[in-house]
Protein backbone atom coordinates (compact mmCIF):
# COMPACT_ATOMS: atom_id res chain seq x y z
CA UNK A 1 0.00 0.00 0.00
CA UNK A 2 1.28 3.34 -0.81
CA UNK A 3 1.37 6.58 1.46
CA UNK A 4 -1.88 7.66 2.90
CA UNK A 5 -3.07 11.11 1.11
CA UNK A 6 -3.67 13.88 3.23
CA UNK A 7 -7.45 13.41 3.46
CA UNK A 8 -7.43 10.38 5.07
CA UNK A 9 -4.70 11.10 7.50
CA UNK A 10 -7.23 13.42 8.50
CA UNK A 11 -10.18 11.14 8.68
CA UNK A 12 -7.88 8.22 10.43
CA UNK A 13 -7.17 11.38 12.97
CA UNK A 14 -10.79 12.13 13.27
CA UNK A 15 -11.72 8.98 13.82
CA UNK A 16 -9.22 8.11 16.66
CA UNK A 17 -10.10 11.17 18.42
CA UNK A 18 -13.85 10.76 18.06
CA UNK A 19 -12.95 6.93 19.52
CA UNK A 20 -10.94 8.09 21.85
CA UNK A 21 -13.47 10.58 23.50
CA UNK A 22 -16.08 8.14 23.64
CA UNK A 23 -14.70 5.80 25.78
CA UNK A 24 -16.28 6.40 28.81
CA UNK A 25 -13.70 7.70 31.47
CA UNK A 26 -14.18 5.12 34.43
CA UNK A 27 -16.69 6.74 36.26
CA UNK A 28 -15.73 8.67 39.04
CA UNK A 29 -16.48 6.76 41.90
CA UNK A 30 -19.01 9.87 43.48
CA UNK A 31 -20.40 9.15 47.25
CA UNK A 32 -21.09 12.33 48.09
CA UNK A 33 -22.68 10.99 51.83
CA UNK A 34 -19.89 8.25 51.70
CA UNK A 35 -18.40 9.91 55.19
CA UNK A 36 -21.31 10.98 57.37
CA UNK A 37 -19.96 14.04 58.87
CA UNK A 38 -19.17 13.00 62.76
CA UNK A 39 -20.91 15.03 65.45
CA UNK A 40 -18.47 17.33 67.53
CA UNK A 41 -17.54 15.45 70.49
CA UNK A 42 -19.93 16.15 72.69
CA UNK A 43 -17.43 17.30 75.48
CA UNK A 44 -16.94 20.44 73.92
CA UNK A 45 -16.66 23.10 75.90
CA UNK A 46 -19.51 25.72 75.34
CA UNK A 47 -16.68 28.93 75.80
CA UNK A 48 -18.63 30.94 77.85
CA UNK A 49 -17.86 34.74 76.58
CA UNK A 50 -14.18 35.24 77.01
CA UNK A 51 -13.55 36.67 80.28
CA UNK A 52 -11.39 39.65 80.52
CA UNK A 53 -10.13 39.18 84.10
CA UNK A 54 -6.37 40.24 84.10
CA UNK A 55 -6.08 38.57 87.48
CA UNK A 56 -3.99 35.86 88.13
CA UNK A 57 -4.62 32.14 88.26
CA UNK A 58 -5.08 31.21 92.21
CA UNK A 59 -1.54 29.77 92.65
CA UNK A 60 -2.07 26.34 93.80
CA UNK A 61 -4.31 25.47 91.08
CA UNK A 62 -1.55 26.85 89.04
CA UNK A 63 0.56 24.37 90.54
CA UNK A 64 -1.99 21.44 90.45
CA UNK A 65 -2.54 22.34 86.47
CA UNK A 66 0.99 21.80 86.03
CA UNK A 67 0.41 18.36 87.83
CA UNK A 68 -2.21 17.25 85.25
CA UNK A 69 0.54 17.86 82.52
CA UNK A 70 -1.33 21.23 81.22
CA UNK A 71 0.86 23.94 80.12
CA UNK A 72 0.58 26.75 82.36
CA UNK A 73 3.28 29.31 81.08
CA UNK A 74 0.49 30.87 78.91
CA UNK A 75 -2.25 32.19 80.31
CA UNK A 76 -3.95 28.35 81.03
CA UNK A 77 -7.69 29.65 81.19
CA UNK A 78 -7.55 30.72 76.99
CA UNK A 79 -5.36 27.66 75.88
CA UNK A 80 -6.84 26.40 73.05
CA UNK A 81 -6.32 22.25 72.44
CA UNK A 82 -2.71 22.29 71.08
CA UNK A 83 -0.81 18.80 69.51
CA UNK A 84 1.21 18.87 72.63
CA UNK A 85 -1.62 18.38 75.39
CA UNK A 86 -5.26 18.47 74.56
CA UNK A 87 -6.78 19.63 77.77
CA UNK A 88 -9.00 23.09 77.85
CA UNK A 89 -9.16 24.81 80.84
CA UNK A 90 -11.88 27.19 81.71
CA UNK A 91 -11.87 29.70 84.32
CA UNK A 92 -14.10 32.56 86.09
CA UNK A 93 -12.85 36.17 86.26
CA UNK A 94 -12.68 36.31 89.75
CA UNK A 95 -10.20 38.75 91.67
CA UNK A 96 -7.84 39.02 93.29
CA UNK A 97 -7.47 35.30 91.69
CA UNK A 98 -9.10 33.58 88.81
CA UNK A 99 -10.32 29.80 89.55
CA UNK A 100 -10.73 27.14 87.20
CA UNK A 101 -14.19 26.13 86.56
CA UNK A 102 -13.92 23.18 83.91
CA UNK A 103 -10.91 20.97 82.65
CA UNK A 104 -11.97 19.38 79.14
CA UNK A 105 -9.64 16.33 78.60
CA UNK A 106 -9.14 14.90 74.71
CA UNK A 107 -7.02 12.19 73.53
CA UNK A 108 -4.66 12.12 76.82
CA UNK A 109 -0.94 10.95 76.71
CA UNK A 110 -0.73 8.02 78.40
CA UNK A 111 1.70 9.43 81.29
CA UNK A 112 -1.03 11.55 82.41
CA UNK A 113 -2.31 11.20 85.90
CA UNK A 114 -5.34 12.80 87.52
CA UNK A 115 -3.72 12.86 91.61
CA UNK A 116 -6.27 13.39 94.33
CA UNK A 117 -4.22 16.45 95.64
CA UNK A 118 -4.67 18.12 91.89
CA UNK A 119 -8.68 17.50 92.24
CA UNK A 120 -8.61 18.68 95.79
CA UNK A 121 -6.76 22.13 95.25
CA UNK A 122 -9.38 22.57 92.26
CA UNK A 123 -12.40 21.55 94.00
CA UNK A 124 -14.26 24.20 94.97
CA UNK A 125 -14.06 25.56 91.85
CA UNK A 126 -14.43 23.16 89.28
CA UNK A 127 -17.90 22.55 87.76
CA UNK A 128 -17.07 20.77 84.64
CA UNK A 129 -14.68 17.84 83.77
CA UNK A 130 -14.83 15.86 81.07
CA UNK A 131 -12.48 12.91 79.40
CA UNK A 132 -12.73 12.06 76.06
CA UNK A 133 -10.60 8.87 74.67
CA UNK A 134 -8.13 9.04 77.53
CA UNK A 135 -8.24 5.05 77.43
CA UNK A 136 -4.77 4.89 79.26
CA UNK A 137 -5.90 6.46 82.28
CA UNK A 138 -6.40 5.42 85.84
CA UNK A 139 -9.71 6.62 87.79
CA UNK A 140 -9.00 8.82 91.18
CA UNK A 141 -10.30 7.39 93.68
CA UNK A 142 -13.11 10.83 93.76
CA UNK A 143 -13.94 13.29 91.54
CA UNK A 144 -15.11 17.26 93.25
CA UNK A 145 -18.40 16.75 94.80
CA UNK A 146 -18.52 20.46 92.89
CA UNK A 147 -19.14 19.48 89.91
CA UNK A 148 -22.51 20.17 87.87
CA UNK A 149 -21.00 18.35 84.83
CA UNK A 150 -19.45 15.25 84.42
CA UNK A 151 -18.27 13.41 81.41
CA UNK A 152 -16.38 9.86 80.48
CA UNK A 153 -16.35 8.85 77.01
CA UNK A 154 -14.10 5.82 76.12
CA UNK A 155 -11.79 6.30 78.98
CA UNK A 156 -10.57 4.88 82.03
CA UNK A 157 -8.80 1.80 82.37
CA UNK A 158 -11.41 -0.76 81.13
CA UNK A 159 -10.19 -3.28 83.72
CA UNK A 160 -11.11 -0.66 86.78
CA UNK A 161 -13.81 1.62 84.65
CA UNK A 162 -15.93 4.08 86.74
CA UNK A 163 -17.04 3.23 89.84
CA UNK A 164 -20.49 3.88 90.50
CA UNK A 165 -20.10 4.59 93.83
CA UNK A 166 -17.80 7.28 93.15
CA UNK A 167 -20.47 8.58 90.71
CA UNK A 168 -23.03 8.58 93.23
CA UNK A 169 -21.25 11.22 95.77
CA UNK A 170 -21.82 13.58 92.40
CA UNK A 171 -24.73 14.78 93.95
CA UNK A 172 -24.85 18.14 92.12
CA UNK A 173 -24.82 17.25 88.81
CA UNK A 174 -26.94 18.30 86.48
CA UNK A 175 -25.51 16.35 83.41
CA UNK A 176 -23.79 13.00 83.59
CA UNK A 177 -22.16 11.26 80.82
CA UNK A 178 -20.76 8.09 81.06
CA UNK A 179 -20.30 6.27 77.61
CA UNK A 180 -18.26 3.54 76.69
CA UNK A 181 -16.84 2.50 79.92
CA UNK A 182 -18.12 0.27 82.08
CA UNK A 183 -19.36 0.91 85.64
CA UNK A 184 -19.59 -1.35 88.47
CA UNK A 185 -22.53 -0.46 90.28
CA UNK A 186 -25.22 -3.11 91.55
CA UNK A 187 -28.10 -0.75 89.92
CA UNK A 188 -28.92 2.63 88.48
CA UNK A 189 -30.37 3.38 91.83
CA UNK A 190 -27.22 3.40 93.69
CA UNK A 191 -25.73 6.11 91.14
CA UNK A 192 -28.76 7.93 90.82
CA UNK A 193 -30.14 8.42 94.46
CA UNK A 194 -29.00 11.27 95.36
CA UNK A 195 -28.63 13.07 92.37
CA UNK A 196 -31.99 15.31 93.10
CA UNK A 197 -30.49 18.06 90.29
CA UNK A 198 -29.75 15.88 87.47
CA UNK A 199 -31.18 16.19 83.33
CA UNK A 200 -29.35 14.98 81.65
CA UNK A 201 -28.02 11.78 82.09
CA UNK A 202 -26.61 9.05 79.34
CA UNK A 203 -25.32 5.89 81.16
CA UNK A 204 -24.35 4.07 77.89
CA UNK A 205 -22.36 0.79 76.37
CA UNK A 206 -21.16 0.71 80.33
CA UNK A 207 -22.32 -2.79 81.03
CA UNK A 208 -25.03 -1.74 83.58
CA UNK A 209 -27.51 -4.08 84.98
CA UNK A 210 -30.41 -4.10 86.78
CA UNK A 211 -33.46 -2.90 86.14
CA UNK A 212 -34.90 0.66 85.17
CA UNK A 213 -35.37 2.51 88.51
CA UNK A 214 -38.54 3.03 89.79
CA UNK A 215 -37.97 6.53 90.94
CA UNK A 216 -36.65 9.48 88.54
CA UNK A 217 -35.93 12.74 89.57
CA UNK A 218 -38.56 14.88 87.60
CA UNK A 219 -36.67 17.45 86.35
CA UNK A 220 -34.76 14.89 83.46
CA UNK A 221 -34.65 15.92 79.64
CA UNK A 222 -32.88 12.92 78.15
CA UNK A 223 -31.88 9.87 79.47
CA UNK A 224 -30.20 7.70 77.19
CA UNK A 225 -29.45 4.32 79.00
CA UNK A 226 -28.92 2.30 75.78
CA UNK A 227 -26.40 -0.27 74.89
CA UNK A 228 -26.63 -1.80 78.84
CA UNK A 229 -27.64 -5.20 80.30
CA UNK A 230 -30.72 -3.81 81.99
CA UNK A 231 -33.46 -5.95 82.63
CA UNK A 232 -37.39 -6.44 83.48
CA UNK A 233 -39.98 -4.01 81.99
CA UNK A 234 -40.08 0.31 81.59
CA UNK A 235 -41.93 1.45 84.63
CA UNK A 236 -44.77 2.73 84.59
CA UNK A 237 -43.49 5.74 86.56
CA UNK A 238 -40.91 6.73 83.69
CA UNK A 239 -43.58 8.34 81.92
CA UNK A 240 -43.88 10.87 85.19
CA UNK A 241 -40.88 12.63 83.32
CA UNK A 242 -42.80 15.36 82.04
CA UNK A 243 -40.07 17.56 80.71
CA UNK A 244 -38.35 14.06 78.76
CA UNK A 245 -37.44 14.96 75.30
CA UNK A 246 -35.59 12.22 74.39
CA UNK A 247 -35.43 8.56 75.87
CA UNK A 248 -33.27 6.35 74.87
CA UNK A 249 -33.19 2.66 75.85
CA UNK A 250 -31.79 0.75 72.90
CA UNK A 251 -29.99 -2.51 72.97
CA UNK A 252 -31.17 -3.77 76.45
CA UNK A 253 -32.73 -7.11 77.46
CA UNK A 254 -36.01 -4.91 78.57
CA UNK A 255 -39.52 -6.92 78.31
CA UNK A 256 -43.28 -6.71 78.70
CA UNK A 257 -45.41 -4.17 76.90
CA UNK A 258 -44.78 0.06 76.41
CA UNK A 259 -46.61 1.69 79.08
CA UNK A 260 -49.14 3.25 77.71
CA UNK A 261 -48.46 6.54 79.74
CA UNK A 262 -45.97 7.31 77.68
CA UNK A 263 -48.36 9.69 75.68
CA UNK A 264 -48.23 12.00 79.10
CA UNK A 265 -44.30 12.79 77.73
CA UNK A 266 -46.14 16.17 76.12
CA UNK A 267 -42.37 16.93 74.92
CA UNK A 268 -41.37 14.09 73.46
CA UNK A 269 -39.06 14.12 70.40
CA UNK A 270 -36.64 10.47 70.52
CA UNK A 271 -38.15 7.40 71.58
CA UNK A 272 -36.00 4.58 70.69
CA UNK A 273 -36.67 2.01 72.58
CA UNK A 274 -35.29 -0.95 69.61
CA UNK A 275 -33.30 -4.14 70.00
CA UNK A 276 -35.08 -5.18 72.90
CA UNK A 277 -37.75 -7.60 74.07
CA UNK A 278 -40.61 -6.14 74.21
CA UNK A 279 -43.89 -7.53 73.03
CA UNK A 280 -47.47 -6.58 73.24
CA UNK A 281 -49.13 -3.85 70.67
CA UNK A 282 -47.87 0.03 70.11
CA UNK A 283 -49.88 1.98 72.31
CA UNK A 284 -52.56 4.02 70.83
CA UNK A 285 -50.88 6.54 73.18
CA UNK A 286 -48.31 7.47 71.43
CA UNK A 287 -50.59 9.27 68.88
CA UNK A 288 -51.01 12.37 71.58
CA UNK A 289 -47.50 13.67 71.60
CA UNK A 290 -47.32 16.57 69.31
CA UNK A 291 -43.34 16.74 68.71
CA UNK A 292 -42.77 12.94 68.36
CA UNK A 293 -39.61 13.45 65.50
CA UNK A 294 -38.10 10.49 65.85
CA UNK A 295 -39.77 6.61 66.74
CA UNK A 296 -37.31 3.37 67.02
CA UNK A 297 -39.04 0.44 67.65
CA UNK A 298 -37.31 -1.66 65.59
CA UNK A 299 -35.65 -5.68 67.01
CA UNK A 300 -38.31 -6.44 69.56
CA UNK A 301 -41.41 -9.00 69.55
CA UNK A 302 -43.95 -5.84 69.31
CA UNK A 303 -47.39 -7.87 67.96
CA UNK A 304 -50.81 -6.10 66.06
CA UNK A 305 -51.34 -4.02 63.23
CA UNK A 306 -49.18 -1.29 62.54
CA UNK A 307 -50.94 2.31 63.51
CA UNK A 308 -52.15 4.27 60.99
CA UNK A 309 -52.14 7.41 63.48
CA UNK A 310 -48.53 7.30 62.58
CA UNK A 311 -49.42 9.48 59.44
CA UNK A 312 -51.01 11.89 61.17
CA UNK A 313 -47.85 12.80 62.78
CA UNK A 314 -47.33 16.05 61.57
CA UNK A 315 -43.57 15.84 62.88
CA UNK A 316 -42.53 12.45 62.66
CA UNK A 317 -39.08 12.22 60.44
CA UNK A 318 -37.92 8.69 61.14
CA UNK A 319 -40.05 5.70 61.83
CA UNK A 320 -38.37 1.88 62.80
CA UNK A 321 -40.29 -0.51 62.66
CA UNK A 322 -38.27 -3.24 61.60
CA UNK A 323 -37.39 -6.49 63.14
CA UNK A 324 -41.18 -7.02 64.92
CA UNK A 325 -44.53 -9.62 64.61
CA UNK A 326 -46.59 -7.07 63.72
CA UNK A 327 -49.43 -8.44 60.94
CA UNK A 328 -51.73 -7.01 58.95
CA UNK A 329 -51.85 -4.61 55.76
CA UNK A 330 -49.45 -1.76 55.95
CA UNK A 331 -51.80 1.40 56.22
CA UNK A 332 -49.53 4.02 54.70
CA UNK A 333 -49.43 6.13 51.57
CA UNK A 334 -46.82 6.92 49.28
CA UNK A 335 -47.05 10.91 50.40
CA UNK A 336 -46.42 9.82 53.63
CA UNK A 337 -43.85 7.61 53.01
CA UNK A 338 -41.82 9.94 51.09
CA UNK A 339 -42.37 12.80 53.73
CA UNK A 340 -40.79 10.95 56.39
CA UNK A 341 -36.67 10.63 56.36
CA UNK A 342 -36.14 6.87 57.13
CA UNK A 343 -38.71 4.56 57.26
CA UNK A 344 -38.24 0.74 57.67
CA UNK A 345 -40.42 -1.74 58.27
CA UNK A 346 -38.74 -4.94 57.01
CA UNK A 347 -38.23 -8.03 59.24
CA UNK A 348 -42.26 -8.44 60.04
CA UNK A 349 -42.54 -11.28 57.63
CA UNK A 350 -46.96 -11.33 58.42
CA UNK A 351 -46.70 -7.72 56.91
CA UNK A 352 -47.99 -6.84 53.60
CA UNK A 353 -48.80 -3.61 51.93
CA UNK A 354 -51.41 -2.87 49.28
CA UNK A 355 -49.89 -2.65 46.38
CA UNK A 356 -52.70 -0.69 44.21
CA UNK A 357 -51.52 1.51 46.95
CA UNK A 358 -47.57 1.54 47.17
CA UNK A 359 -45.17 0.12 44.45
CA UNK A 360 -43.02 -2.39 44.70
CA UNK A 361 -40.14 0.19 43.53
CA UNK A 362 -40.11 1.08 47.67
CA UNK A 363 -38.61 -1.89 48.54
CA UNK A 364 -40.64 -2.20 51.73
CA UNK A 365 -38.67 -5.44 52.47
CA UNK A 366 -42.52 -6.85 53.21
CA UNK A 367 -44.52 -8.60 50.64
CA UNK A 368 -47.37 -7.36 48.39
CA UNK A 369 -50.78 -8.70 49.84
CA UNK A 370 -53.67 -10.97 48.52
CA UNK A 371 -57.02 -9.94 48.35
CA UNK A 372 -57.22 -11.14 51.96
CA UNK A 373 -54.87 -8.56 53.15
CA UNK A 374 -52.31 -11.81 54.10
CA UNK A 375 -48.80 -11.80 52.54
CA UNK A 376 -48.66 -13.04 48.87
CA UNK A 377 -45.37 -14.83 48.43
CA UNK A 378 -42.32 -14.29 51.00
CA UNK A 379 -41.00 -11.10 51.26
CA UNK A 380 -38.21 -10.23 48.01
CA UNK A 381 -34.83 -11.94 49.08
CA UNK A 382 -33.07 -11.01 45.59
CA UNK A 383 -31.40 -7.60 46.86
CA UNK A 384 -29.34 -8.37 50.10
CA UNK A 385 -30.22 -7.18 53.26
CA UNK A 386 -30.17 -3.67 53.04
CA UNK A 387 -33.62 -4.09 51.18
CA UNK A 388 -35.44 -5.15 54.18
CA UNK A 389 -33.92 -1.86 55.70
CA UNK A 390 -35.18 0.19 53.32
CA UNK A 391 -34.13 3.72 53.99
CA UNK A 392 -36.42 6.10 52.54
CA UNK A 393 -34.17 8.95 51.34
CA UNK A 394 -32.92 9.93 48.66
CA UNK A 395 -29.15 11.24 49.22
CA UNK A 396 -27.05 9.01 48.34
CA UNK A 397 -27.34 5.42 50.27
CA UNK A 398 -26.48 2.07 50.22
CA UNK A 399 -29.15 1.90 47.53
CA UNK A 400 -28.00 4.63 45.01
CA UNK A 401 -24.46 3.03 45.45
CA UNK A 402 -25.47 0.32 44.14
CA UNK A 403 -27.22 1.16 41.19
CA UNK A 404 -24.54 3.28 40.23
CA UNK A 405 -21.99 -0.01 40.36
CA UNK A 406 -24.51 -1.77 38.36
CA UNK A 407 -24.30 1.40 35.24
CA UNK A 408 -20.39 1.38 35.41
CA UNK A 409 -19.78 -1.83 33.98
CA UNK A 410 -22.33 -1.42 31.19
CA UNK A 411 -20.93 2.01 30.39
CA UNK A 412 -17.48 0.70 29.86
CA UNK A 413 -18.84 -2.24 27.77
CA UNK A 414 -20.49 0.66 25.63
CA UNK A 415 -17.41 2.42 25.11
CA UNK A 416 -15.37 -0.79 24.15
CA UNK A 417 -17.60 -1.48 21.56
CA UNK A 418 -18.05 1.95 20.26
CA UNK A 419 -14.21 2.04 19.86
CA UNK A 420 -13.99 -1.29 18.22
CA UNK A 421 -16.76 -0.01 15.76
CA UNK A 422 -15.07 2.54 14.98
CA UNK A 423 -12.29 0.67 14.04
CA UNK A 424 -13.35 -1.42 11.87
CA UNK A 425 -15.30 1.48 10.17
CA UNK A 426 -12.15 3.14 9.68
CA UNK A 427 -10.16 -0.22 8.67
CA UNK A 428 -12.99 -0.22 5.89
CA UNK A 429 -13.08 3.20 5.12
CA UNK A 430 -9.26 2.93 4.22
CA UNK A 431 -8.88 0.06 2.10
CA UNK A 432 -11.59 1.39 0.32
CA UNK A 433 -9.42 4.90 0.14
CA UNK A 434 -6.80 2.80 -0.81
CA UNK A 435 -8.47 1.24 -4.07
CA UNK A 436 -10.01 4.61 -5.08
CA UNK A 437 -7.28 6.38 -4.52
CA UNK A 438 -4.84 3.30 -6.38
C1 LIG B 1 -4.01 11.47 69.89
O1 LIG B 1 -2.67 11.67 70.28
C2 LIG B 1 -1.73 10.92 69.53
C3 LIG B 1 -0.35 11.21 70.10
O2 LIG B 1 -0.41 11.49 71.45
C4 LIG B 1 -1.81 11.35 68.08
O3 LIG B 1 -0.92 10.56 67.30
C5 LIG B 1 -3.22 11.14 67.57
O4 LIG B 1 -3.33 11.62 66.25
C6 LIG B 1 -4.21 11.89 68.45
N1 LIG B 1 -5.55 11.58 68.00
C7 LIG B 1 -6.47 12.51 67.84
C8 LIG B 1 -7.81 12.04 67.37
O5 LIG B 1 -6.25 13.69 68.06
C1 LIG C 1 -24.36 21.59 96.01
O1 LIG C 1 -24.82 22.88 95.65
C2 LIG C 1 -25.37 23.60 96.73
C3 LIG C 1 -25.96 24.88 96.19
O2 LIG C 1 -25.26 25.31 95.07
C4 LIG C 1 -24.30 23.85 97.77
O3 LIG C 1 -24.83 24.57 98.85
C5 LIG C 1 -23.77 22.51 98.26
O4 LIG C 1 -22.71 22.69 99.14
C6 LIG C 1 -23.30 21.68 97.08
N1 LIG C 1 -22.98 20.35 97.54
C7 LIG C 1 -21.77 19.83 97.43
C8 LIG C 1 -21.59 18.44 97.96
O5 LIG C 1 -20.87 20.45 96.89
C1 LIG D 1 -19.28 -6.09 79.58
O1 LIG D 1 -19.14 -7.38 80.12
C2 LIG D 1 -18.82 -8.37 79.17
C3 LIG D 1 -18.74 -9.71 79.89
O2 LIG D 1 -19.63 -9.73 80.96
C4 LIG D 1 -17.47 -8.03 78.53
O3 LIG D 1 -17.19 -8.97 77.53
C5 LIG D 1 -17.55 -6.65 77.90
O4 LIG D 1 -16.30 -6.28 77.39
C6 LIG D 1 -17.98 -5.65 78.94
N1 LIG D 1 -18.16 -4.36 78.30
C7 LIG D 1 -17.58 -3.27 78.75
C8 LIG D 1 -17.95 -2.00 78.06
O5 LIG D 1 -16.81 -3.29 79.67
C1 LIG E 1 -36.85 21.41 88.62
O1 LIG E 1 -36.45 22.63 88.05
C2 LIG E 1 -37.12 23.75 88.58
C3 LIG E 1 -36.67 24.98 87.84
O2 LIG E 1 -35.98 24.65 86.69
C4 LIG E 1 -36.84 23.86 90.07
O3 LIG E 1 -37.55 24.94 90.61
C5 LIG E 1 -37.26 22.58 90.76
O4 LIG E 1 -36.89 22.62 92.12
C6 LIG E 1 -36.60 21.39 90.09
N1 LIG E 1 -37.13 20.17 90.67
C7 LIG E 1 -36.35 19.24 91.19
C8 LIG E 1 -37.03 18.03 91.71
O5 LIG E 1 -35.15 19.34 91.22
C1 LIG F 1 -29.85 5.54 70.90
O1 LIG F 1 -28.71 4.84 71.26
C2 LIG F 1 -28.14 4.08 70.20
C3 LIG F 1 -27.03 3.23 70.77
O2 LIG F 1 -26.24 3.93 71.67
C4 LIG F 1 -27.68 5.04 69.12
O3 LIG F 1 -27.12 4.32 68.05
C5 LIG F 1 -28.88 5.82 68.62
O4 LIG F 1 -28.47 6.78 67.68
C6 LIG F 1 -29.59 6.53 69.77
N1 LIG F 1 -30.84 7.08 69.27
C7 LIG F 1 -31.14 8.37 69.33
C8 LIG F 1 -32.46 8.77 68.81
O5 LIG F 1 -30.37 9.19 69.79
C1 LIG G 1 -33.01 13.22 68.42
O1 LIG G 1 -32.16 12.38 67.67
C2 LIG G 1 -31.54 13.02 66.58
C3 LIG G 1 -30.78 11.98 65.80
O2 LIG G 1 -30.10 11.09 66.62
C4 LIG G 1 -30.65 14.15 67.14
O3 LIG G 1 -30.04 14.82 66.06
C5 LIG G 1 -31.49 15.10 67.95
O4 LIG G 1 -30.67 16.09 68.52
C6 LIG G 1 -32.22 14.37 69.03
N1 LIG G 1 -33.12 15.28 69.73
C7 LIG G 1 -33.22 15.32 71.05
C8 LIG G 1 -34.22 16.26 71.61
O5 LIG G 1 -32.52 14.61 71.77
C1 LIG H 1 -49.41 -10.21 71.05
O1 LIG H 1 -48.55 -10.78 72.01
C2 LIG H 1 -49.15 -10.94 73.28
C3 LIG H 1 -48.10 -11.42 74.25
O2 LIG H 1 -46.88 -11.59 73.65
C4 LIG H 1 -50.30 -11.93 73.17
O3 LIG H 1 -50.90 -12.10 74.44
C5 LIG H 1 -51.30 -11.38 72.18
O4 LIG H 1 -52.32 -12.30 71.98
C6 LIG H 1 -50.64 -11.08 70.85
N1 LIG H 1 -51.61 -10.39 70.02
C7 LIG H 1 -51.77 -10.66 68.74
C8 LIG H 1 -52.80 -9.85 68.04
O5 LIG H 1 -51.09 -11.50 68.18
C1 LIG I 1 -52.14 9.75 52.31
O1 LIG I 1 -52.55 9.57 53.65
C2 LIG I 1 -52.76 10.78 54.35
C3 LIG I 1 -53.03 10.43 55.80
O2 LIG I 1 -53.79 9.27 55.91
C4 LIG I 1 -53.89 11.54 53.71
O3 LIG I 1 -54.12 12.75 54.41
C5 LIG I 1 -53.54 11.84 52.28
O4 LIG I 1 -54.62 12.47 51.65
C6 LIG I 1 -53.18 10.56 51.55
N1 LIG I 1 -52.66 10.91 50.25
C7 LIG I 1 -53.04 10.31 49.14
C8 LIG I 1 -52.39 10.77 47.89
O5 LIG I 1 -53.86 9.40 49.15
C1 LIG J 1 -56.07 -1.97 48.50
O1 LIG J 1 -56.46 -0.66 48.17
C2 LIG J 1 -57.57 -0.60 47.33
C3 LIG J 1 -57.78 0.85 46.93
O2 LIG J 1 -57.67 1.69 48.03
C4 LIG J 1 -58.77 -1.17 48.07
O3 LIG J 1 -59.91 -1.16 47.25
C5 LIG J 1 -58.46 -2.61 48.49
O4 LIG J 1 -59.50 -3.13 49.27
C6 LIG J 1 -57.17 -2.68 49.26
N1 LIG J 1 -56.81 -4.07 49.47
C7 LIG J 1 -56.51 -4.55 50.68
C8 LIG J 1 -56.13 -5.98 50.75
O5 LIG J 1 -56.54 -3.84 51.69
Amino acid sequence: MKLLPSPALFFLLLFIAASVSAAPAVSPASSPTETPSRAPPPTAPSRAPPTTSSSPLDPKQLEALESLNIPTAKNPCDRRPSAASSAVVTCDGGSPFRHVTGIFFTNCSSDLSISATALRALSPSLLSLSFLDCPSLSPPPRFPVSLHSFSAVSSFLRRRGLSGVSLARLVNLTDLTVSSVPVSASGLYVILGNMHKITSLTISNANISGSIPKHFHSNLTHVDLSNNLLKGSIPTSITLLSNLQSLNLTRNSLSGEIPTGIGDLMWLKNLSLASNRLSGAIPDAISSIPGLTHLDLSGNQLNGTVPSFFSKMKNLKHLNLADNAFHGVLPFNASFLKRLEVFKVGGNSNLCYNHSVLSSKMKLGIAPCDKHGLPMSPPPQKEDASASDYDYSDNGDGNGKKKEEHHGPNKVVLGVAIGLSSLVFLIVFLILLAKWCG
